[in-house]
């Protein structure tokens, strides 16, 4: 069944106070629930249910018959309550069977939830929707040492704990944690001198790893009240680790459950990307409890309300912490690999979608980092003091409701006087538009003439255009910049600018800070493009200089013409600062990847070829290697950091330059240095650095062995050792490997870390995955079909290596349509896996 935005309606009945008890017991977990609803509408009142074996009910004590029950749904006719009423009801759950990994389950021998979106209803009979929203009281009857809920413990005694959380939330912030658990504790002073008590639990064994996952928690509450004045409210913050869990994190009130992933990290086990994400998933689920918990969701069309609000948090928090040029450039990565590419394939939507079948399948880049990429353009809109202004006031109009992208928006109206109308439909509109650029030169005056163009998506054949910031900034012949950034606010289909009193004819550094999620075509020279990446003053310009003028030179090689040299030549100027910058100095250096020339081959009109994509790529990386070997040993050597690991921005800069070094003298060595590296390094980073460069040179087996023995315990260091073997393997290798490591006995596929490590480093690895016999397409589909009856979630999230099918060759449009058919005829296929692939295949 298709759910449509325009029928939602307001729930009929407020709730007063939802009580709950929980005897736990993994095959046969009992749930009594007390519930005290006011009548504030018309309507029956309709409750969600799941899976649940109901064994009483009743409403103001008196019993009512269990066929009321349905399959999803339970329905007490209006005309049977009074004005205000208890409902009562107890049902039997079985965590143990729970490999869904929604609602309660059990990880590892720990009892945990996931109820977003709409796991609650697998607990018991419910208003599963986000705009009902009540106060919690908590009892769980166990005899697990360790007993956790939302709010504040009111008792603790052996066997039961009671928790109490006054703030009023919808079910889908509901979680529970039982089982033998360490914390690392600590505790933070909030602004108004509210002593909060600080826990990351995790088991016991793991407590030496959670200590960057505290600070960071530390960092994001004091983060939060400086940058956003929002206070936290209650008096503990539980965090827990578990291992089996189909996302990141989740922003439970007062306990948020984590991905073991994104909270555990030492030096020898976890990467610098690892770290960074730790702390910035850390303050993004902390962040929540402002955007998302005390102000929520009206229903799930607004997910982005609160995600794609939180995300920009969350970004805004590390470029404080780290170095902005740098997150900036990450995100922009980000968003085009993974946002860009939804948007221009068959699974496109807008940030708010206004119809689903299963919204699980709407937690996607689009919802979240295109959410994050539309509030950076009103905040560049309305300048940093209104976007200020704006927020106070959403804190303190709607503290305590569940809102829409309506209310957002006439925050932003209300506190600027900006009329937002037109700007609403990035919100509304699917696709990226494509902003073209022309220039006219005469007499000192330089005229641009911008078009925009947005191609129809799914459901959408007109796109009308819409409000595009344009920052830029001019560069003179000599590099000298003769402009500073300035915003243009477009609006119309085709817009002209013009920039009079110039000496000689600039450069346009366009698009600075990546002021708008577009993609961009004009004519720029080769010279043009160096002369940005040598003066450019906004960093991401400047890298995004360096970086087309790579792909232009990667694309030409990639249809067997010359190409690159100029980019090589540029790259002179590149490695003689690098060690200014060795953060940014990486990025510049780093090629784009197979995947994005396979986009950008398919944007000019092409038919990507991943195979000759790939030598192209290898070759270009040699020629670079042979050019610039010196200078490039050079700062192999120079950025070697001898002193102890700090998972910083300074250090792990140092660190991703000496890889980006290695990956190109790798080419040359035939391995040698990332061997010595391999036995060398101390830490996680230059582990697996080392490791993937041996794995692509086919000089594995002993360091994977000895990788093995050294970490055949750590789960999560194994998930890494699953992974970039796929991902590294040469192509013609890569599904051979896939599918030896998919029958090592320590193939937990169940596990959804492990699952993805697998099976997307495989999908990662572009010509590996799309060999042209189909056997990377066969390999997923089999995979898809193992997985979905166990856990849906994670399936349907993966059916998404699909959504660029159709770009390529007839062939392996062929290959991959027969094995997305043989997903769709899967008996019992789920109903989230089946909306992905209808809507994958409605592409081809
Ligand atoms: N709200 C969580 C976050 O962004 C994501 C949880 C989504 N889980 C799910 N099963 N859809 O941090
Ligand atoms: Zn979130």
């Amino acid at each position: 069944a298709t759910h449509y935005l325009a029928d939602w309606r307001p729930f009929p009945y407020q709730i007063t106070e939802t009580r709950l008890e929980f005897d736990l017991a993994p095959r046969a977990t009992r749930v009594r629930s007390r519930i005290g609803f006011v009548r504030r509408g018309d309507g029956d009142l309709v409750l969600d249910g799941a899976g649940l074996k109901t064994l009483s009910l009743a409403v103001d004590d008196k019993a009512l018959p269990l066929s009321l029950a349905g399959d999803g749904q339970l329905i007490i006719p209006a005309a049977d309550l009074p004005d205000s009423f208890t409902f009562e009801a107890e049902v039997e759950i079985d965590p143990e069977a729970n490999t869904a990994l929604e609602g309660l389950y059990l990880s590892g021998g720990i009892f945990c939830t996931q109820c977003e979106a709409e796991g609650f209803r697998h607990i018991t009979w419910y208003p599963d929707r986000p705009d009902v929203m009540a106060p919690f009281h908590v009892t769980i009857n166990s005899d697990m040492p360790v007993l956790l809920s939302n709010g504040n413990p009111v008792e603790e005694a052996p066997g039961r704990a009671i928790w109490q959380d006054p703030w009023k939330k919808p079910a889908y912030l509901f979680a529970l944690v039982a089982g033998d658990l360490r914390a690392v504790s600590d505790s933070f002073t909030t602004m108004s001198g509210r002593k909060v008590a600080l826990n990351v639990w995790v088991r016991p064994g793991d407590e030496g790893r959670a200590g960057y996952a505290m600070e960071s928690l530390i960092r994001s509450m004091k983060w939060d009240e400086d940058v956003y004045g929002r206070e936290y409210d209650l008096d503990v913050f539980n965090i827990v680790a578990v291992d089996d869990f189909n996302m990141g994190a989740m922003e439970n009130k007062g306990l948020n459950i984590f991905n073991s992933k994104l909270v555990l990290a030492t030096a020898e086990t976890a990467t610098d990307g690892d770290y960074e994400r730790i702390e910035g998933v850390i303050g993004h689920e902390y962040f929540h409890n402002w955007t998302g918990n005390r102000i929520t969701c009206r229903d799930w069309f607004q997910l982005c309300l609160k995600e794609g609000l939180t995300v920009f948090r969350d970004q805004q928090f590390t470029s404080d912490m780290r170095s902005p040029a740098v997150k900036r450039i990450h995100d922009v990565q980000t968003l085009r690999a993974r946002q860009f590419r939804e948007d221009a394939g068959p699974l496109a939507h807008p940030p708010r979608p206004d119809h689903y079948q299963e919204i699980n399948n709407f937690y996607t880049a689009t919802v979240y980092e295109k959410g994050a990429e539309v509030i950076g353009m009103l905040k560049r809109l309305v300048g940093d003091e209104g976007y200020r202004k704006a927020l106070d006031l959403y804190f303190e109009r709607h503290d305590g409701q569940a809102c829409t992208i309506e209310d957002w928006i006439a925050v932003f109206q209300d506190a600027t006087g900006r009329d937002l109308t037109q700007f609403k439909r990035w919100y509304t509109d699917a696709g990226t538009p494509r902003l073209t650029l022309t220039e006219d030169w005469a007499d000192g005056r330089l005229v641009l003439n911008f078009h925009q163009e947005t191609a129809p998506t799914p459901g959408q054949p007109e796109k009308p255009a819409r409000v595009i910031p344009i920052a830029l900034g001019l560069i003179g012949p000599n590099g000298d910049e003769v402009l500073p950034t300035t915003v243009l606010e477009m609006t119309e289909p085709a817009q002209s600018f013009s920039f009079d009193g110039l000496g000689a004819r600039p450069v346009v550094s366009l698009l600075r800070g990546f002021s708008a999620p577009v993609t961009v075509d004009r004519e720029i020279g080769a010279d043009q493009q160096a002369l940005l990446l040598a003066h450019d003053t906004d960093p991401y310009a400047r890298w995004q200089a360096g970086h087309d003028l790579a792909l232009d030179g990667l694309i030409l090689r990639a249809g067997g013409r010359d190409g690159g040299e100029d980019f090589n030549r540029a790259l002179a100027g590149v490695l003689a600062d690098a060690g200014d910058d060795p953060a940014f100095a990486a990025l510049c250096l780093s090629l784009p990847g197979e995947e994005e020339i396979a986009t950008a081959i398919s944007a000019r009109g092409g038919i990507p070829d991943p195979d000759a994509i790939h030598a192209a790529r290898r070759a270009q990386m040699l020629d670079i290697a042979t050019t610039h070997e010196t200078a490039l040993a050079r700062l192999y050597d120079a950025m070697a950091q001898p002193g102890p690991y700090r998972p910083d921005a300074e250090g792990g800069g140092r660190r991703s330059l000496r890889l980006a070094s290695l990956a190109y003298l790798s080419r040359l060595d035939g391995g040698a240095r990332a061997e010595a590296l391999y036995r060398t390094a101390t830490n996680m980073t230059e582990r697996q650095g080392a490791l993937e460069q041996l794995i692509a040179a086919g000089r594995d087996k002993a360091a994977l062995a000895d990788f093995a023995a050294e970490f055949g315990a750590n789960r999560l260091v194994m998930d890494k050792w699953f992974m970039v073997q796929p991902l590294r393997a040469a192509p013609d290798r890569a599904v051979a490997r896939a599918r030896e490591l998919a029958a090592h006995p320590d193939f937990d596929w169940k596990n959804p870390n492990r699952f993805r490590a697998l099976i997307g480093g495989l999908t990662a690895n572009h010509a590996g995955f799309h060999a042209a016999d189909g056997s990377g397409y066969d390999f997923l589909a089999e995979w898809l079909m193992r997985l979905d009856p166990v856990n849906p979630q994670t399936t349907a999230r993966m059916c998404s290596a699909f959504e660029t099918i159709s770009r390529y060759d007839a062939g392996r449009q062929a290959h991959a349509r027969s094995a997305l058919e043989r997903i769709a005829a899967l008996p019992g296929l789920s109903r989230n896996s089946s909306e992905m692939v209808t809507r994958i295949l409605a592409g081809l």
